[in-house]
């Protein structure tokens, strides 16, 4: 493993497999609800945190970490999608984390994917958040489109949970993820590009050599609405950034 400081004072970690970086990740999580049990986070879904959960969940079975009294606030969800729908990403984390972490109903915020008024309640998600102290911690992944969350290409990076249009690329990589056998909406509800970046941590995981290119455009690039990832490194130290080598193999400032 390797370890070291990037250019804008931000950590970045260099490991040697997907496990090492999802033990790290999973040893960010613990780091944060070690000083505040009951601290407000945000975990992303995909291919790269599954190895996070499982460990997560390891720890908590061995005695080793208590992930009950966290508050989770759900990242995105396709608009129009509730937990019935094969493709909705808020189902995926109960079977993949929540349900076997026994994370209690009332600390899990739903961020809300089907209301027929989605301005006002994403308002209300924002105020629900500020009112459980704010984020303590956001996971973030990376889209190949450098998307944060589903804050899409042209998001701005004051931008608040809304509702917005999900690129064909998102949908594309959203599509391949179900073997194209679920539908992917047009339209997805967001945790803000802006809401993220107020986190007082935020790890960023990636994986892989598909994620090579966006990795280093959204790390050594300057800060550009194309690259929503981009606007991370801004943050300084209040970023982790956990990378497995191929992730890592486009980077012209590896530690
Ligand atoms: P992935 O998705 O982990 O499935 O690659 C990351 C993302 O799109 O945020």
């Amino acid at each position: 493993m390797e370890t070291g400081t990037g250019s804008e004072s931000y950590t970045l970690s260099v490991v040697d497999s997907y496990e090492e970086m999802s033990r790290q990740a999973a040893d960010a999580v613990q780091e944060v609800l070690e000083r505040v049990p009951d601290a407000a986070i945000t975990l992303p879904t995909g291919e790269t945190p599954a190895g996070m959960y499982q460990e997560l969940v390891r720890r908590q079975e061995a005695g080793a970490l208590d992930l009950h009294r966290s508050q989770i606030f759900l990242l995105d969800e396709y608009f129009g999608t509730s937990q019935q729908d094969e493709a909705s990403l808020t189902r995926w984390l109960f079977e993949v984390f929540l349900i076997p972490a026994k994370i209690p109903e009332r600390n899990i915020h739903l961020i809300p994917s089907v209301a027929a008024d989605p301005e006002l309640a994403a308002a209300e998600y924002e105020e629900e958040l500020k009112a459980g102290g704010g984020l303590e911690l956001a996971v973030v992944g990376l889209g190949r489109n450098g998307h944060v969350a589903f804050n899409e290409p042209g998001s701005e990076p004051d931008s608040r949970t809304r509702l917005l249009d999900l690129t064909e690329e998102s949908r594309d990589q959203s599509s391949a993820y179900w073997e194209g056998e679920a539908e992917i909406p047009e339209q997805a509800i967001t945790m803000g590009l802006g809401t993220i970046l107020e986190a007082r941590r935020i790890v960023l995981i990636a994986s892989g050599a598909g994620k090579a290119g966006i990795v280093r455009r959204s790390l050594e690039d300057a800060p550009s609405l194309n690259v929503p990832g981009s606007w991370l490194p801004s943050v300084g130290e209040r970023l982790h950034v956990i990378l497995d080598t191929d992730a890592a193999s486009e980077l012209a400032n590896r530690p």
